[in-house]
């Protein structure tokens, strides 16, 4: 696909299925990420993949830290969070490994790395035919999640990455104009 073509053409699906993306379309993502700026050459940012079998443990995790939030939530609430792991046949934790207070290297800058990083993961994806969606919600800042998901208490979870095959398509939706985003300086404010 033309890269500015896969640019404009990314969306979020709004149905995932079998089949997860191959090993070798996973690896060419990951390789892609790793090409993100990365201000000192930090590398901060890993990527923990989920794969199938693992997603019932993931659900639990999911589910627990519901219960942690909510201790008095219904089952059939707990139920739906366990199920969010079904969603897609594979998932993806993308993780900002931070250094904090690096001499040179200011937190938000790793963060931004991270970030641009799985956004190359999810158009390289997208680039091969597979769909994504990009989740986050309580569970992404929930320090037993991390613990439980092997993380260190430095890393920030930026991203659970939902992967597999296009079911159904994204809705029609307009996308917003860019004027709107731009302006031009010429000088200094007063
Ligand atoms: C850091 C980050 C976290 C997000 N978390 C969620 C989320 O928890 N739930 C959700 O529905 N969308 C979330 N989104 C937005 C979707 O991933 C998606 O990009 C958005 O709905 C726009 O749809 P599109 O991808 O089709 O353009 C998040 C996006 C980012 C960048």
């Amino acid at each position: 696909m033309e890269a500015l073509e896969n640019l404009m053409s990314r969306r979020s699906p709004m149905k995932l299925a079998e089949p997860a993306p191959a090993r070798e379309a996973l690896d060419k993502a990951i390789a892609a990420a790793v090409r993100a700026p990365d201000h000192g050459k930090l590398k901060p940012w890993r990527f923990v993949v989920i794969d199938s079998d693992a997603r019932a443990a993931f659900g639990d995790v999911l589910a627990r830290c519901l219960k942690r939030q909510q201790p008095d939530c219904p089952e059939e609430m707990l139920a739906r969070e366990r199920e969010k792991a079904f969603r897609a046949p594979a998932i993806v934790v993308a993780v900002a490994k931070i250094q904090p207070q690096h001499p040179k290297i200011p937190e938000v800058e790793q963060l931004l790395a991270a970030g641009a990083a799985t956004q190359n993961f999810w158009l390289a994806l997208h680039a091969q035919g597979y769909g994504a969606m990009w989740k986050t919600g309580a569970a992404a800042y929930d320090a037993q999640v991390k613990h439980e998901l092997g993380l260190a208490e430095t890393d920030q979870i930026i991203g659970f990455l939902y992967v597999g095959s296009i079911a159904q398509p994204a809705m029609d939706a307009k996308r917003p104009e860019p004027d709107g985003f731009v302006g031009r300086w010429t000088q200094p404010a007063a």
